[in-house]
């Protein structure tokens, strides 16, 4: 059988500063960022650096309610969550809830770069905050 999880589509970090990280990450490792969005809906602006078929995705709250926020609030900079890429981001959701699993959204949503994700609580396992990432077709 084959597994649900095709990739790590990124792999995500909350911080202060989005301009300051990005520069640290382009000057120190010279990483090229390949992607910048605002993404309203969840309150944060994000800059995808790209590593090979992978991005590091930096994120940083637009406003004091965004979930990042409270994030930085409580736990200071660092990794906020996993996201693992899917070819179907619905059937992937269904086999978490079928295990019992807590899920944040119960149906798939649109995330950045036109996928469609749905994250998964940290209290389903190992404390991770999971999203499940389903690119735009043609998967890249
Ligand atoms: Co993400």
């Amino acid at each position: 059988m084959s597994g649900l999880l095709t990739e790590i589509d990124h792999v995500a970090i909350a911080v202060h500063d989005l301009a300051a990280t990005v520069a640290w990450y382009e000057d120190v490792l010279g990483a090229r960022v390949v992607h910048r969005e605002v993404v309203d809906s969840d309150g944060v602006e994000e800059a995808l650096i790209e590593v090979a078929d992978s991005f590091v995705q930096l994120l940083t709250p637009t406003r004091d309610d965004s979930p990042v926020a409270t994030f930085l609030a409580r736990r200071g900079e660092g990794l906020h969550h996993v996201g693992y890429r899917v070819d179907d981001c619905a059937l992937a959701l269904a086999a978490v809830v079928a295990a019992g699993g807590r899920v944040i959204d119960t149906v798939p949503r649109p995330g950045s770069r036109g996928t469609t994700v749905a994250f998964i609580h940290p209290k389903t396992v190992a404390g991770t905050l999971i999203e499940l990432v389903e690119e735009p077709s043609p998967a890249r």
